[in-house]
C-alpha cells in the first residue's frame, strides 16, 4: 500500500514536470536589459538560438568603465569601435571565457530603437548591428523605424504618446515589441491569447548564485517569475523557453509586477507552449536602479561565463530544463 502511494506520487511527479526543448531557448531585452542579452548570448551562444534587443548595444561596450557606458554606449557612439570590441571578443574566445563565437551565426537576431530614443541614441543599435554583422551572424532584422522614445512599446498598454520618457518605460505604440521578437526568433506563431495569471510562478533566485557569492552585492533578487503555459505544465508538449531582461528601474522592486503582465509576451507564450521566464535585478549602492550588469558593478568579469548574474541566469535556465523544475 504505501509502495504503491509513492509509486503513484513519482508517476505525478514525472508527468508534471516540464518538457524543454533545449534547442528553442532564446533571450530578450530593453536597455540595460538589452545589453545583458546581447552579452548572455554571446557569453552562451551554444545554449542560446535568437536574441531580441531593444534599446541596448554592442557585447562589452562599456569596457567594464562606467564613464564609457554613460557616454559612448548611450548617447556618443560615434566613439565606439565595432573592430574593437569584435577583437575582445575573440580574445575571450581563446580564453574560453565565452563559448565559441561560431555557435553565433546560425542564431536569429531581433533589433529595434525608437527614433525618439535619448537615452540610448539610435546609433548605438546601429553599432550594434554592424557588431552581430561583422561576427557573421546570418539572420538579423531590424525595426529602427518606430516613433518611440526610450521605452518598451506595445499595442496598448503604457504611457501615451509612444514618444514619452518617463516611469514604467512601457509605452502604447499600437506596435507588439513581445509578439514581434517572439515572432523574429522562432519565425510565425499562432495568435496570442488571453494568459492564466494562475500560471505565473516564483523562484528564488537566491538558490542559484554562485557559492560564497553574497545576492545583494550583484544585484539579484529574492524572487524571480517564470510564466509555465497551461499545455506545458504537463510535459506532454515540447515547450519553447525564452528569458526577458527588463530595463533599469522596470525590475519588480520599482514597479511592481507591472513590465511581467503588460509588456505582451504573457499572451504569445500561452497560446505558443513557450516557458518564459523574467529574472530580477535588485538595487545596491552601486547600482541604485536596479540595472543589469553591463558595466561591471557585480565585479571585472560580468561579461562572461564567469560572471555572476550570467551564472545565475544560466543556473536557472539549467533549473528550468531539467525534470526538477514542478
Ligand atoms: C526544438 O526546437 C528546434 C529549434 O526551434 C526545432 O527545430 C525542433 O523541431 C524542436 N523540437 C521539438 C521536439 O519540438
Ligand atoms: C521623432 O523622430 C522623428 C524622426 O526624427 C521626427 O520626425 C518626429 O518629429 C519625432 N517626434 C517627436 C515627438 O519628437
Amino acid at each position: 500500500m504505501i509502495i504503491h502511494f509513492f509509486l503513484f506520487l513519482f508517476l505525478f511527479w514525472i508527468v508534471i514536470a516540464l518538457n524543454i526543448n533545449t534547442s528553442a531557448v532564446s533571450v530578450s531585452g530593453i536597455s540595460s536589459g538589452g545589453y545583458f542579452a546581447v552579452q548572455y548570448h554571446v557569453a552562451h551562444s551554444s545554449e542560446i538560438m535568437g536574441a531580441g534587443i531593444i534599446a541596448g548595444g554592442p557585447y562589452w561596450c562599456s569596457q567594464a568603465n562606467v564613464d564609457i557606458a554613460l557616454t559612448s554606449c548611450m548617447t556618443d557612439p560615434i566613439l565606439i569601435s565595432v573592430d574593437v570590441l569584435i577583437a575582445e571578443t575573440y580574445y575571450a574566445e581563446g580564453l574560453l571565457s565565452i563559448d565559441p563565437v561560431s555557435h553565433l551565426r546560425d542564431d536569429k537576431v531581433f533589433l529595434v530603437s525608437g527614433l525618439n530614443d535619448t537615452v540610448v541614441v539610435q546609433g548605438v543599435m546601429k553599432k550594434l548591428q554592424t557588431y552581430y554583422e561583422k561576427i557573421g551572424v546570418r539572420s538579423i532584422q531590424t525595426n529602427f523605424n518606430i516613433e518611440a522614445e526610450h521605452c518598451f512599446p506595445t499595442e496598448n498598454y503604457g504611457n501615451i504618446p509612444c514618444t514619452f520618457l518617463g516611469s514604467p518605460y512601457i509605452n502604447k505604440c499600437g506596435y507588439d515589441m513581445a509578439g514581434q521578437i517572439l515572432q523574429n526568433i522562432y519565425g510565425k506563431l499562432k495568435s496570442k491569447v488571453s494568459y492564466n495569471p494562475n500560471n505565473i510562478r516564483t523562484i528564488n533566485q537566491h538558490d542559484f548564485v554562485p557559492l560564497h557569492v553574497d545576492p545583494e552585492l550583484i544585484g539579484i533578487n529574492s524572487k524571480g517569475y517564470v510564466y509555465v503555459p497551461t499545455n506545458c505544465a504537463n510535459s506532454k508538449s515540447s515547450c519553447k523557453l525564452h528569458v526577458v531582461f527588463h530595463g533599469c528601474l522596470q525590475s519588480t522592486e520599482n514597479i511592481g509586477e507591472v513590465f511581467i503582465l503588460n509588456a505582451g509576451y504573457l499572451e504569445w507564450a500561452e497560446a505558443n507552449n513557450i516557458v518564459v521566464v523574467f529574472p530580477q535585478t535588485q538595487s545596491n549602492v552601486l547600482n541604485p536602479k536596479a540595472c543589469w550588469d553591463w558595466w561591471g558593478y557585480s565585479g571585472v568579469d560580468f561579461a562572461t561565463k564567469i560572471g555572476p548574474q550570467i551564472i545565475t541566469i544560466n543556473n536557472i535556465i539549467n533549473y528550468i530544463e531539467s525534470s526538477k523544475f514542478e
